[in-house]
């Protein structure tokens, strides 16, 4: 079983990106002998929309960290950067001549960030509309059996499966159909501010957004400041009660105890007292990842040791795979005399 995924090195990890989906893909992974995850850090995509470029490069070190603190065994599993591989670019230009326009314009992520560059008043680049295409090259190439991904990823991982079939069809079986599993838990971590709102890095007010690199202090302020409501009861009634069943939430995920168990734990208890325990619970376990996260930071040719043996493993199979491509293709080094 072959699962693959990438996550693009934009924008600061929050706890909903740790606590939703990091730490229970790492924990599933660590634990399952018959799955192999190919993890790749996605800097082709993120330049889809601007980057600055310094901050290109330290995003694409610090999530790898993120990732190896959090423990995602890179001996087992294959962990590169995307832009070390020449084999995705490559396959995606191979693919962006089997994909019909229109497929592409029917694109629902398209369309959205169209429509916010053009109120910003932003040039759009072609690059963000043939981004489906790209990562319907990051899964293709592997082989892929599952992708696990946000909703917001599911029409594209639909495209790659169009794509494959019409690839297949039009010069032989080549490309394995991949199937997706969508993660919905994510969702669940919303923010402190607007907490009928799930916490997202592009946010525009810090302080309902929880990063893991925030300062302890940070992390102690933003709890404190977290929406409640007027009642006094702490019990998880996400309609009449978003805040504090989003702070239920939180402190079920950091501490690993039931949400109905921490209703009993904190029947009559205050507010006051119940946020200053959920930011404890939270820095109990972002502490000592931060500080395992700045071991490898400080170490950087560590961690491009560990890239370079990722890329490796990525490419001992992503490179038959495109000369296969290639050779069905008819190009005259590849193509079968
Ligand atoms: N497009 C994904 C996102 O924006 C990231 C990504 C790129 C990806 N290539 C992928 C995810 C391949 C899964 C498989 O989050």
């Amino acid at each position: 079983m072959r699962l693959l995924s990438g996550i693009k090195p934009s924008g600061d990890l929050h706890i909903g990106n740790y606590f939703g989906s990091i730490k229970q893909w790492v924990d599933l992974l660590n634990s399952s002998s018959d799955t192999q995850a190919i993890f790749f850090i996605a800097d082709l995509h993120a330049i889809t929309v601007y980057q600055d470029p310094k901050k290109l490069k330290e995003k694409t070190y610090e999530i790898a960290a993120v990732y190896f603190a959090a423990g995602l065994d890179y001996k087992k599993h294959i962990v590169f950067v995307q832009s070390d591989n020449p084999d995705h670019p490559y396959l995606n230009w191979l693919l962006t001549t089997v994909t019909p326009y229109g497929w592409l314009t029917r694109m629902t992520q398209f369309k959205d960030k169209r429509q916010k560059l053009k109120n910003y008043g932003e040039v759009i680049g072609a690059g963000l509309f043939n981004y489906p295409v790209l990562m319907a090259a990051d899964i293709l190439l592997y082989d892929a059996d599952s992708v696990p991904v946000g909703e917001d990823q599911v029409q594209h991982v639909e495209l790659t499966r169009d794509i494959a079939k019409r690839f297949n069809k039009l010069y032989g079986e080549t490309f394995k159909i991949p199937e997706y599993t969508v993660n919905r838990t994510v969702a669940r971590i919303k923010d402190l501010q607007y907490p009928t709102k799930k916490m997202s890095k592009s946010d525009d007010n810090p302080l309902g957004c929880v990063y893991l690199l925030d300062s302890i202090d940070d992390i102690r302020l933003k709890f404190k400041r977290a929406v409640t409501d007027s009642e006094k009861s702490i019990r998880y009634d996400v309609k009449n009660k978003p805040g504090i069943s989003n702070l239920l939430a939180i402190l079920s995920a950091s501490t690993g105890k039931k949400i109905e168990d921490l209703e009993k734990e904190y029947a009559g208890k205050t507010y006051a007292q119940f946020k200053e325990d959920v930011a404890e619970a939270v820095i109990a376990v972002i502490k000592p990842l931060q500080q395992r996260v700045k071991e490898y930071l400080s170490d950087r040719s560590e961690l491009e040791r560990l890239f370079k043996l990722g890329v490796e493993k990525a490419r001992e199979i992503s490179t038959p795979k495109l000369n296969e491509a290639l050779s069905k293709m008819g190009f005259y080094k590849y193509a079968k005399k």
